[in-house]
């Protein structure tokens, strides 16, 4: 299956993804993730995109969607993936469309991830995430570690990300609605999208989304 998940900053996409592609067996793909390992491993790609990241704006599309594209040939993309934060704006959803067609390929299903700004910023203000495995996500309040600071899964310290702070989520949430949610409408049109809240525990968000994909598959 290939899919494309969508949502505020802060919705629940990384914490879903991580169940979502381990029940559907396909890799998935965070553009955001992608780009911090380039930072954390010093790369010009990581030095050009954490100016961007840390004042809450999009990385170009420059170097965005080739980024995107390789990694998903890496995957072989006709075996399927979850794009967790690909595409982000309309010029992206466009080269994904040929990117796919290019390869005879088209995407089965867009989960849009709909939650309240309160509550965006309350899960970015206590987020913790793993240095080791980005899949690896906590928060100060509601999924705390059983050891404070260390993961539970691998024993990876625990930090916060240095674009979670309040004002730079706000510059994030302007953005969202400024050139993300159009590829909303983009992808209803194509009859793609479906809607589910992500209010609620981990485990029940994971059933919309997984009931959203079987009647979308
Ligand atoms: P990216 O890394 O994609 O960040 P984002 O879209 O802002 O989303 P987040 O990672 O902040 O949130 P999330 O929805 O994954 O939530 P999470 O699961 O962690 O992008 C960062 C930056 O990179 C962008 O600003 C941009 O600069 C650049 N970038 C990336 N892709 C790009 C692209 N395509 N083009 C251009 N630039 C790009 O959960 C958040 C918290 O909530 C956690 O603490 C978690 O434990 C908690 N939580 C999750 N679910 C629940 C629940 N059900 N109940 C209670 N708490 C919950
Ligand atoms: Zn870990």
């Amino acid at each position: 299956m290939r899919i494309v998940l969508v949502g505020p900053p802060g919705a629940g996409k990384g914490t879903q993804a991580a169940y979502l592609a381990e029940n559907l067996a396909i890799p998935h793909i965070s553009t955001g993730d992608l780009f911090r390992a380039n930072i954390s491993q010093g790369t010009p790609l990581g030095q050009q995109a954490k100016e961007y990241m840390n004042a809450g704006h999009l990385v170009p599309d420059e170097v965005t969607i080739g980024m995107a594209e390789d990694r998903m040939l890496q995957d072989d993309a006709s075996g399927g993936f979850l794009l967790d934060g690909f595409p982000r704006n309309i010029g992206q959803a466009k080269a994904l469309d040929a990117f796919l067609r290019g390869h005879d390929l088209r995407l089965d299903a867009v989960l849009d991830l709909e939650v309240p700004e309160d509550e965006v910023v309350a899960r970015i203000a206590g987020r913790r995430l793993c240095r080791n495995d980005s899949g690896h996500i906590y928060h100060a309040e509601d999924n705390l570690p059983k050891v404070p600071g260390v993961c539970d899964e691998c024993g990876g310290e625990l930090y916060q990300r240095e674009d979670d702070s309040e004002e730079t989520v706000r510059k994030r949430l302007a953005v969202y609605h400024s050139e993300t949610e159009p590829i909303v409408d983009y992808y209803r049109a194509q009859g793609l999208v479906t809607t589910i809240s992500a209010l609620g525990s981990v485990t029940e968000v994971t059933n919309r989304a997984m009931r959203a994909i079987e009647s979308a598959g």
